[in-house]
C-alpha cells in the first residue's frame, strides 16, 4: 500500500512545507504548523464546458444577473446586489452579528426570489428558529439544514436548487477526502473550493460565514480571501451598537464601500444618515473634540474625533490610539511638536474615534491635529466648525479627494464653517451655505479654527 503523503501547513496563512517548522517563513507565525494530508485531487476547471480560448469581443458580458437583496446597506457593499454564481465571504468576530445579518438577508431573498438553503454547522435548527422569532422572520422558503460534510451540503443543494445557499460557518465544514480536523487550513480551503466550484457551475450565489482570529485575519484561511469573489468584513465594537460592513474585496463592484447598521433588539437596522447618528452624543464646548468630514468609499460621513493630552507620570509618555493608525498618530505628534511648536514630549496622548469606528484615510490628519491642539490648550473647537485635510511632514496641509461632497454632507447636518486645505478651497464651485477657510499649513489651520 502506498504511503499517505502529508505536508505541514501553517494554520494562519496556508504556507506548506514538507517538514515541521517552528516559525512560518511566510507570515512569521510561531508554532502554527500542523500535519495535513496532501490534497488528493487537483481542482477541476470552473467553466462548465471549456471550449478553449475565445476572442474578447465574442464573449457576451455586461449582463451578469444582479439581484438586489433588498437591504440597501448590504446591496451597497455587494456593489448593487447578488451576482449569480458568486461566492461571498462574510467575516467578523464571534457575536458581532454575522448570523443575524445573513438571516435578515435571506428572508428578503426568500420573499422575492425563491427558496434559500441555510446550512448551519454551529447552531441547531431550534436555535436558528429562536433567532428568527426575535427578528420576526417566518417563511416556508427558508430551509434549515444541520450538516458539516461539504459533499452532503452540495448534494442537498444540487437537488433542491435554492436561490441562495448559506454556509454558517465555513470553519465547521469539512470534506471527507481529508483526515485533518474541521477548521484547519487544508479543510477550509478544500471545502471552500468545492463550494466555489458548485457555485460557478450551478450559478447559485453562496454566502460563507467565517470567524476571525484575534489578530484580525479571517481565521486560518487568508487563502480563502483569494478564492472567493467578495469579502465583506463585519466591524464594530461589541460595546457599541454600530456595525460596519466593509468590502475588502469585490470582483463585482467597488471596494472600500461600507454599510452602516445598528444592532437593536429586533436585529440589525440600516442607518441611512450615519453623520447625524455619530454626532448625536457630541459634547459641546469641550476641548479635545473635533468633527471630521470623512469619506468611506463613496459616502461622506461626519465623525467625531476626541483627543486627551495630559502630563505624564511615567518616564516615557503613553500614546494610545483607538480607530486611528498608531504610526500616523506618532507622525502627527512629531509634526505638531516641530512645526506647530506644541511641546507634547512630556504628555500622554490618547486619541479616539467615537462610535468604535476606524478611519484610515489621510484626510483625518487635520482633525487629529486640531483635536490634539484643542486638548493641549484646553480651548474648545467651535461646535459648528468641521475640518478635513492631509498633513505632510513639513506641516503643510494637502488637498484630499472629494472635497465638495464632504462639504455638502456637513451643510446637510447644519455645520457653518469649514477649515479645509487651500487646494480644495480653490477648486470649490458654488455656494454651500458654509463659510470656507482654505489653509496652507497647520499653523494657519490652528489660527483659523481659533484654538
Ligand atoms: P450573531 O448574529 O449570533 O453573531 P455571529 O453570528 O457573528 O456570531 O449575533 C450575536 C449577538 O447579537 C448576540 O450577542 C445578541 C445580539 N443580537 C441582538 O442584539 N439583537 C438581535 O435581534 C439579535 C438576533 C442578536
Ligand atoms: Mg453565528
Amino acid at each position: 500500500m502506498s504511503k499517505i503523503k502529508t505536508v505541514f501547513q501553517c494554520q494562519s496563512c496556508g504556507y506548506s512545507s514538507p517538514k515541521w517548522l517552528g516559525k512560518c517563513p511566510d507570515c512569521g507565525a510561531w508554532n502554527s504548523f500542523s500535519e495535513e494530508r496532501q490534497s488528493p485531487k487537483s481542482l477541476k476547471s470552473f467553466a462548465a464546458d471549456n471550449a478553449g480560448p475565445m476572442p474578447l469581443n465574442e464573449i457576451s458580458g455586461g449582463n451578469e444577473k444582479r439581484v438586489p437583496v433588498g437591504i440597501a446597506e448590504l446591496d451597497r457593499v455587494l456593489g448593487g446586489g447578488l451576482v449569480a454564481g458568486s461566492v461571498i465571504l462574510i467575516g467578523g468576530d464571534p457575536g458581532i452579528g454575522k448570523s443575524t445579518i445573513i438571516l435578515q438577508a435571506i428572508s428578503m431573498i426568500a420573499a422575492k426570489t425563491g427558496s434559500v438553503l441555510y446550512v448551519s454547522g454551529e447552531e441547531s435548527p431550534e436555535q436558528i428558529k429562536l433567532r428568527a422569532e426575535r427578528l420576526s422572520i417566518d417563511s416556508d422558503k427558508i430551509l434549515l439544514l444541520s450538516e458539516t460534510v461539504v459533499e452532503q451540503i452540495i448534494a442537498t443543494s444540487a437537488k433542491m436548487k435554492p436561490a441562495t445557499l448559506v454556509v454558517d460557518s465555513i470553519q465547521t465544514v469539512y470534506t471527507e477526502e481529508m483526515t485533518s480536523a474541521p477548521g484547519s487550513v487544508g479543510q477550509i480551503r478544500e471545502s471552500a473550493a468545492k463550494l466555489m466550484f458548485y457555485a460557478k457551475r450551478s450559478g447559485t450565489p453562496v454566502f460563507l460565514i467565517g470567524h476571525v482570529t484575534k489578530e484580525g485575519a479571517i481565521a486560518g484561511p487568508r487563502v480563502l480571501e483569494h478564492l472567493v469573489d467578495t469579502v465583506l468584513y463585519f466591524e464594530g465594537d461589541r460595546g457599541h451598537p454600530f456595525r460596519i460592513l466593509r468590502t475588502v474585496k469585490n470582483r463585482f463592484g467597488s471596494t472600500n464601500e461600507i454599510g452602516v447598521f445598528e444592532m437593536t433588539d429586533g436585529g440589525l437596522k440600516e442607518i441611512n444618515n450615519p453623520s447625524e447618528l455619530f454626532l448625536s452624543e457630541r459634547p459641546l464646548n469641550t476641548s479635545g473634540s473635533t468633527v471630521l468630514a470623512s469619506i468611506e468609499g463613496t459616502r461622506p460621513m461626519l465623525i467625531e474625533l476626541q483627543a486627551l493630552v495630559s502630563s505624564t507620570t511615567f518616564s516615557a509618555p503613553r500614546r494610545t490610539s483607538m480607530g486611528i493608525d498608531f504610526n500616523r498618530l506618532n507622525l502627527l505628534i512629531a509634526v505638531l511638536e516641530k512645526k506647530g511648536g506644541l511641546h507634547l514630549g512630556g504628555m500622554d496622548v490618547f486619541i479616539n474615534v467615537v462610535g468604535g469606528l476606524k478611519i484610515s484615510e489621510p484626510a483625518a490628519d487635520l482633525a487629529i491635529i486640531a483635536a490634539l491642539t484643542s486638548s493641549f490648550r484646553e480651548r474648545p473647537v467651535d461646535q459648528h466648525t468641521f475640518v478635513f485635510g492631509e498633513v505632510g511632514l513639513s506641516g503643510e496641509v494637502r488637498a484630499v479627494a472629494q472635497g465638495e461632497s464632504r462639504i455638502k454632507e456637513a451643510a446637510k447636518v447644519g455645520f457653518k464653517r469649514a477649515i479645509v486645505p487651500q487646494g480644495n478651497a480653490e477648486r470649490l464651485k458654488g455656494n454651500f451655505g458654509i463659510e470656507i477657510s482654505g489653509v496652507k499649513n497647520i499653523n494657519e489651520a490652528i489660527e483659523q479654527i481659533g484654538i
